[in-house]
């Protein structure tokens, strides 16, 4: 059978897809270009209106395509707040499957191709972290995620995740540990531990009770692992034991997502997320002390529902003090099922673009300011392929530092990917450095 499967939404789903299409290689599938595939995996996002009506169009335009004999796999976040509904309105979709049911894909899906017209829905939440089979090609990439959790128990106001993803589900320490040793042995040189709140790790049902920080010394210390990172945290649940991970584990890469999403504690409280503006300002200062280097990144909501001036003013004050690298900024979106659907005083639209544009200009001036104060500097450098901005005759590179900032530059060495290197940083454009490669690649 030959196949394709298409990534919306965040790094879990990434990650899904990564194990899916490992998992289907190892049945015999094909993975082939869109306009050959028998079967289309669609993996969606509905954290926001904007990616939802996306996937129901995308949809539209695959059912135009498919062979006759073909079909579509819907999975992910839509498909599992939608469920059967997608059989109705799109025909060609045979299969639905939420988060709790990718780890049934694989032999649903043959199933699927063995018995013509039929359907299957596969969106039961389960009480437990629902262990994939183990599906390791034989090599793997040098960057590579590694699902730790499922699903989230902090219902932010404004937000649609638990919903979708459920309850939170931890899988055991050693289930992780045992996974990034095989993915190290097969040439993983840094991986990126996942979940929506990593830092909650171990702390339900499903987990062992291992805390975060414990994880993260097990997985760095495993032998040839050369970077760990690790995403989401939220910001009230990183213990101070994950601060001090950053001044003891040299592999943990200096760079840390830690959403915000407002800087006016009167947001924060209405938004649910059980810190306030000086606390977060007080982890921040923590985070600079354990590793002075750091990189800090952040998520931010403009119009949240009885949002003011005033409140904006203090997000913008708060991307100012604390100096982020960079961020993403959304305007708010009501999503169904959220307590901050039946909120009062929505914001305007219009106000919500004038505030999203003052916002992003913000964040690109600080994303250039970290870029400029780079340049001179050496970092390391993973590689991830080449460039797609070649300038010049040369064959141009491009990688990330360990704080996750994109260097290019060029190299006449044949393939480089999944190299470390060390660039010395000549110049700072928009949103990448440019520099020249010192020594050997390692
Ligand atoms: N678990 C992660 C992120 C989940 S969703 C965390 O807790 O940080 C990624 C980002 O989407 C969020 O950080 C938030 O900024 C944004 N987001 C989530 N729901 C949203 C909504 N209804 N409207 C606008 N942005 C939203
Ligand atoms: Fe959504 Fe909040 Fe959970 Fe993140 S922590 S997934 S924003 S409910
Ligand atoms: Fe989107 Fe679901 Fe991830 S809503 S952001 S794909 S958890």
């Amino acid at each position: 059978m030959r196949f394709q499967i298409i990534v919306m939404g965040c790094q879990m789903n990434e990650a899904d897809a990564a194990w899916l299409e490992q998992s289907l290689v190892a049945r015999g599938w094909e993975s082939v270009a869109e306009a050959d595939a028998q079967v289309i995996f669609v993996l969606t996002c509905s954290v926001r209106d904007k990616p939802e009506q996306k996937v129901y169009s995308l949809l539209g335009r695959l059912a135009l395509g498919l062979p006759e004999e073909g079909f579509v796999a819907v999975g992910g976040c839509v498909a599992q707040q939608v469920g059967e509904e997608l059989w109705q309105r799109f025909p060609c979709v045979r299969l639905v499957f939420g988060t709790d049911g990718t780890a049934l894909v694989p032999d649903a899906v043959e199933r699927l191709t063995r018995h013509p017209g039929s359907r299957l829905c596969l969106v039961d939440f389960a009480p437990a972290y629902p262990e994939r089979e183990a599906a390791f090609p034989w090599r793997v990439p040098a960057r590579v995620y590694v699902s730790i959790m499922q699903g989230c128990d902090n219902w932010c106001a404004y937000c649609i995740v638990p919903l979708t993803r459920g309850r939170q589900k931890s899988r055991s320490a050693a289930a992780v540990v045992e996974e990034c040793r095989q993915l190290v042995a097969r040439g993983a040189r840094e991986i990126t531990l996942l979940g929506q709140n990593v830092n909650s790790f171990g702390q339900d049902s499903s987990g062992d009770g291992t805390p975060f920080a414990e994880l993260l010394r097990q997985v760095a210390a495993i032998p040839g692992l050369l970077r760990l990172r690790f995403t989401t945290s939220h910001p009230k649940d990183i213990a101070p034991e994950v601060v001090a991970a950053f001044a003891e584990l040299p592999n943990l890469c200096s760079h840390l997502h830690l959403p915000v999403q407002s800087g006016a504690n009167a947001v924060l409280s209405a938004m649910g997320r059980q810190y306030t503006r000086e606390r977060y300002l007080e982890i921040v200062a923590a985070l600079r002390k354990a590793r002075p280097d750091i990189a800090l990144t952040t998520d931010l909501i403009v119009g949240f529902p009885g949002e003011t001036e005033a409140d904006f003013a203090a997000t913008l004050r708060l991307v100012e003090e604390v100096g982020f690298a960079g961020g993403f900024s959304f305007k708010y979106s009501n999503r169904p099922g959220t307590r901050a659907a039946s909120l009062p005083f929505p914001v305007s639209e219009e106000v919500k673009s004038r505030r999203l544009a003052e916002l992003q200009a913000l964040l690109a001036q600080a994303t250039c300011r970290d870029l400029e104060a780079q340049v001179g500097r050496q970092l390391e450098v993973l590689v991830e392929g080449p460039s797609k901005t070649q300038c010049g005759p040369q064959r141009w590179w491009m990688g990330r530092d360990g704080g996750n900032r994109i260097v290019h530059f060029p190299a006449a060495a044949p393939d480089l990917t999944g190299r470390l290197v060390r660039v010395q940083v000549q110049e700072a454009t928009k949103h990448a450095l440019r520099g020249e490669m010192m020594g050997e690649p390692w």
